[in-house]
């Protein structure tokens, strides 16, 4: 139904997520976080304040951290995206979903797959930080459960085995 009233002024969008080229049909100012739940079923990235503030929706574009959000889908158009979801290596978890489950920097979960997304940015930056570079990097990143410190141990210790996206 591609020339139907709904679908006009909908557009075809090429990017790659998590290693794999897609192309997506969608309305240009659709907003990249629901392309990505809705049309690629990547529910891993979450919604939680939907105007830029708790950092749930976080993603990796092109090595950056954006608010998914926040980002009209046209922005990704030939853009590199890593969602929680590209992580993992098989069965295999990336050293900062290890972490975060083995000190407790999970709970509810809403959270947490931004703040992992905001920790790989930060060490792919900063491959030894500081615990006052760790909050500053996951500052962007609202928690209503854990209080942060298991959070901020968590990449501490991913930082201390060697950890890359
Ligand atoms: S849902 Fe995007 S920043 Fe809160
Ligand atoms: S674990 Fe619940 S919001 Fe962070």
């Amino acid at each position: 139904m591609t020339d139907s009233r709904e679908s006009r002024g909908q557009a075809e969008i090429s990017f790659v997520v998590n290693g794999e080229p897609k192309t997506v049909r969608a309305y240009p100012m659709e907003r990249l976080l629901d392309v990505l739940r809705q049309q690629l079923q990547l529910t891993g990235t979450k919604e939680g304040c939907g105007e830029g503030e708790c950092g749930s929706c976080s993603v990796l574009m092109d090595g950056s951290l954006v608010n998914s959000c926040l980002v009209p889908v046209l922005q990704a158009q030939g853009a590199s995206i890593v969602t929680i979801e590209g992580l993992a290596c098989g069965e295999t978890l990336h050293v900062l979903q290890e972490t975060f489950l083995e000190c407790g920097g999970a709970q509810c979960g809403i959270c947490t797959p931004g703040m992992i997304l905001a920790a790989c940015h930060l060490l792919n930056r900063t491959p030894t930080p500081t615990l006052e570079e760790i909050r500053e990097g996951l500052s962007g990143n609202l928690c209503r459960c854990t209080g942060y410190a298991q959070i901020v141990e968590a990449v501490a210790e991913a930082a201390r085995r060697g950890t890359s996206t």
